[in-house]
């Protein structure tokens, strides 16, 4: 097995986790000190969300200086530093690529929106007015509104498929794709172990630029994006020959035991999903828990959703599951803590690497915002256009400090953080859970190193029961994961004899005959006799 199936890939993001030069907002060296934290975990792999150099409009996914550090993250330096001390602790460290769109800053645009004929021109995608006038086409921005800005300069429309401050880059120029490709070279050289790339199922667009038809589902209030199908803006299939030339990228840096992997984001049904596989991508976002399990929580859809994505693998194909990042609401504010608890169990009990959120280990919950504070971007423009937004609270709440300890400011900053922290900090916090013996950290960091366990790793799953409640698999010849789903005490028949290795309320390890009793919110991981 390699490397990026056996890890627990867990996000910073970076803003939120340590700050170290007191100005509010996490940093490169804040991270640092923290790995000992992460190493304490057990996760094989960190994903830092953007540090690059940005006007943060969207927080670092509109790059200006896809090369530098931004100074509010520190310095090449302290990434340096950060990555040596990571890989001596036997972390992986992949970085976020962002290769849809740049910022309206970065020197590419600047150039490209200075004229007609300018050589930087075809790098973005510009198109005239339509012959009655307004935007080329029907397309809409993810964030609201038409995904086509004019340049009063230069009486062109370009192409943003998130805010008007993020200009598409056109990947149908090869010119283009080599300056990604660039990109990753340079990350790849310093020793990254690969990347999570934004959006890469929006990369290429219909080269027709055809309107996009209605969508049925759209009702007044959806976002501005909900109005259509999007058969021209995602998923086309040039994409797959640019996965395919990152993938060469990657391969070219790749040594046996030191892959360099691709991680994708990848919002798609997923027989969809899994050509992206056959592209090269070595883990493309498995995102169907939080997009259908999460809000249909019974066992009977968790275990049609497995067996959907299981069925569609071939034995190439390294699954990989998620519960939240930070465009989600948080796990916990979706289930409670109690099921939240089941979830974890769920996610590192499946076969295929899990990928975990900060924070996630100790239960945080969705921090409310209040309306002054509100950061993101994509809330900003929709409150204004959309009364039913797709997240009604934007994605601050999901993204708000790491609390660390119980002294002020939770240990996260000397200042006044970007976003308020969880208001129970002084008793949800890292330290706190790591004093109390059943806290959701503990079970975090417990689950994981059971996950090491060979056939937990990598044997066959089976459903074993999807029914009243009880959700219940099999992992190889002998492991059997019991979860209930309810607030009820249920009970399992057993195929055999077996021991009760980890409950989610970690206070019990016991022999356990042909019937297993689960209290409520209870999940069990049993080893078969
Ligand atoms: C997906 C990222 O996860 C999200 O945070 C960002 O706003 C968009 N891509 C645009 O880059």
């Amino acid at each position: 097995m390699s490397w990026w199936q056996e890890a627990v890939i867990y996000q910073v993001y970076p803003r939120s986790f340590q700050d170290t030069d007191g100005d509010g907002i996490g940093d490169l060296e804040g991270i640092r000190r923290r790995l000992p934290y992460l190493k304490s975990l057990g996760v094989g792999a960190l994903w830092l969300s953007p540090f690059y150099r940005s006007p943060m409009r969207d927080f670092g996914y509109d790059v200006a200086d896809y090369c530098q550090v931004d100074p509010t993250f520190g310095t090449l330096e302290d990434f340096d530093r950060l990555l040596r001390e990571a890989h001596a602790l036997g972390l992986k460290v992949l970085l976020d690529l962002v290769p849809n769109h740049t910022s309206d800053q970065h020197p590419w645009f600047l150039e490209s929106r200075s004229s007609r004929e300018n050589p930087k021109r075809d790098w973005y995608i510009w198109r005239d007015p339509a012959p009655q006038g307004g935007p080329p086409n029907n397309w809409q921005s993810f964030f609201g509104g038409p995904a086509w800005t004019l340049d009063e300069g230069t009486g062109q429309y370009y192409l943003h498929l998130f805010l008007p401050e993020q200009p598409d880059l056109n990947w149908q120029n090869p010119e283009v794709r080599e300056a990604i490709q660039e990109v990753m070279r340079f990350w790849l050289k310093r020793g990254v172990d690969g990347f999570r790339v934004d959006v890469l199922w929006l990369l290429a667009k219909d080269p027709l630029f055809r309107d996009e038809p209605g969508s049925p589902h759209w009702r007044p209030g959806l976002p501005d994006r909900a109005r259509h199908e999007h058969p021209f803006t995602e998923d086309q299939p040039e994409t797959y020959a640019y996965v395919r030339e990152m993938r060469q990228v990657l391969d070219a840096f790749s040594e046996p035991g030191r892959e360099r992997v691709m991680v994708g984001e990848i919002y798609l049904p997923l027989s969809r999903l899994v050509r992206y596989y056959r592209a090269g991508c070595h883990l493309p976002f498995n995102f169907s828990l939080i997009t259908e399990g999460l809000p249909d929580w019974r066992p009977e859809n968790l275990a049609r959703l497995v067996e959907a994505y299981e069925g569609l693998l071939t034995r190439w194909d390294w699954p990989n599951w998620v519960l939240g990042n930070h465009d989600q609401p948080r796990l916990a504010s979706r289930l409670g803590e109690a099921q939240a608890r089941v979830a974890a169990t769920l996610l590192f009990t499946l076969r295929g690497t899990p990928t975990w959120y900060y924070g996630d280990e100790l239960a945080l919950p969705g921090v409310e915002i209040p309306p002054e504070r509100v950061q993101d971007p994509a809330l900003r423009r929709q409150r204004d256009r959309a009364p039913t937004p797709l997240l009604p609270l934007g994605r601050d709440p999901s993204r708000t400090p790491m609390p660390w300890d119980a002294s002020p400011r939770a240990g996260f900053s000397t200042a006044e953080p970007w976003l308020p922290l969880n208001p129970d900090w002084p008793t949800r916090n890292v330290a706190a859970q790591e004093q109390d013996p059943r806290s959701m950290l503990q079970l975090v960091r417990r689950l994981i190193a059971l996950r090491k366990e060979p056939e937990l790793l990598h044997g066959a799953y089976r459903t074993y029961r999807a029914a009243g409640g009880v959700y219940a698999y099999l992992r190889g010849e002998g492991w059997l994961v019991a979860l209930n789903l309810t607030d009820r005490a249920q009970a399992l028949d057993l195929p055999r004899k077996g021991r009760v290795v980890l409950s989610t309320h970690l206070d019990r390890e016991e022999g356990v005959g042909e019937t297993l009793a689960l209290r409520p919110d209870e999940g069990a991981v049993v080893r078969l006799g």
